[in-house]
């Protein structure tokens, strides 16, 4: 018989961390359909196209060529200068190597600079919807989250006038995500221009701007925040290779950040992870250097998909949904749904609620908006086929129209 599981008394920010919703729906999901039930998975952060081949074949020639041992620890000088190129030239930013910090996935690149900046006390602006792990990483790095909300009606993104009102003398960061997760929302250039105009006023805030959807834009310019005036000195750039190169698996991103900062997560990293597999960087390497016609044309995939079911959705009465000009996923608002009837006689309450409805009762997986900080939203992922989209789509359809 195994032994009983004792309690054991853990780290207090341990034990107060929510764990990731996303992987919670994922793991939800996979196991009712090992059960037997027809589920179509739409909460996947992540590209469903495999690594393009040129990176994958550099990989390969790392692991022949006996590159398999510790690099550097920010990264190797060799992947470090490919990311100052591509900053260079995509974003017209200028980076010295030393201010590179490449990590395991962009996800311990935001840890580390939230870490390296901020201490108890500390206020971390989040707008929301919100990618789920900003609030975690700053309570876990001893500060406190400030979650600011954007709707529909703002297309869910953060107005110059609501920044201003939520900075305090105790705001440290400030994060941005453009294109966003969840919402697909970009900031067209003027409006990250009023925002940095706001920042000016306070000298001590930092930015840490999210760019890892940069490539996966519609009709839309991308400009990263350090470029406008004033703004490279007191931006963290965070990018990464899972989206753009679908390279999710070799967990690999980056930071370029002020000197002082870089120093500093680059000590932390060094104390706790050491560099990213080196076999993923010489991989990096290749994905910046590649010819980006794969890119373009997963990027044009997704394109599709977002017409599609925008189309379908526009046609459900109640669901409204801002137009995305990014990234993979919709964020329609489901408020209108709140306080129906399932026909089995529970009553929605929340997006929870109807998420778990979804699931149980039409097999579609979803992800409530309580893990982006808006419970009036959920968001859809199109990182799937057509063929799983129009069905999960009618079964969407199907499930809310029975709801009384
Ligand atoms: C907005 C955003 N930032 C960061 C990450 C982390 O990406 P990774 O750690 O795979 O580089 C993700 C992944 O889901 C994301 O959606």
């Amino acid at each position: 018989m195994p032994a009983p599981t004792r309690s054991v008394r853990l780290n207090e920010r341990v034990a107060a961390m929510q764990p990731s919703a996303t992987l919670a729906m994922k793991s939800r999901a996979t196991e009712m359909r090992r059960q037997g039930h027809p589920v179509v998975a739409l909460s996947a952060g992540e590209p469903d196209f495999d690594t393009p081949d040129p990176i994958a074949e550099a990989g390969v020639q790392a692991i022949q060529d006996g590159f398999t041992h510790y690099t550097e620890n920010p990264g190797t000088m060799e992947l470090r200068q490919a990311i100052c190129d591509k900053l260079q030239r995509d974003n017209g930013l200028d980076y010295a190597p030393e201010q590179i910090v490449c990590s395991n996935g962009a996800k311990q690149s935001l840890a580390l600079t939230l870490h390296a900046l901020c201490d108890e006390g500390d206020e971390v602006l989040v707008p929301a919807p919100h990618w789920v792990s900003y609030p975690e990483m700053a309570r876990f790095a001893g500060a406190e989250p400030v979650v600011v909300s954007t709707g529909v009606e703002d297309q869910y993104r953060l107005s110059p006038e609501k920044l201003d009102e939520a900075l305090t003398d105790r705001t440290r960061v400030v994060i941005l995500c453009t294109p966003s997760n969840p919402t697909g929302a970009v900031y067209p250039p003027e409006e990250l221009a009023a925002l940095a105009e706001v920042l000016r006023g306070y000298e001590d805030v930092f930015v840490v701007s999210d760019e890892i959807y940069e490539y996966v834009l519609f009709d839309a310019e991308h400009r990263a925040f350090a470029s406008f005036p004033g703004m490279k000195e007191r931006t963290i750039t965070v990018n990464g290779f899972s989206k753009a190169f679908a390279m999710t698996g070799w967990r690999l991103g980056y930071m370029a950040a002020p000197q002082p900062i870089a120093d500093a997560s680059a000590k932390i990293q060094g104390q706790f992870t050491s560099a990213p597999s080196s076999i993923s960087q010489k991989a990096g390497v290749a994905a910046l250097e590649m010819d980006l016609d794969p890119v373009e044309d997963m990027v044009a995939a997704f394109r599709r998909r977002r017409d599609r079911v925008l189309k379908h959705l526009r046609k459900i009465d109640g669901l409204r949904c801002p137009t995305p000009q990014g990234a993979f996923y919709l964020y329609p608002d489901v408020s209108a749904f709140f306080g129906t009837q399932t026909p089995g006689g529970q009553t929605i309450e929340d997006s929870e609620d109807l998420c778990f409805y979804l699931l149980e009762e039409h097999h579609v997986a979803l992800v409530p908006g309580t893990a982006f900080g808006a419970p009036e939203g959920l968001r859809l992922s199109y990182a799937s086929s057509m063929e799983d989209l129009e069905t999960a789509l009618s079964r969407i359809e199907s499930g809310l129209a029975a709801l009384q």
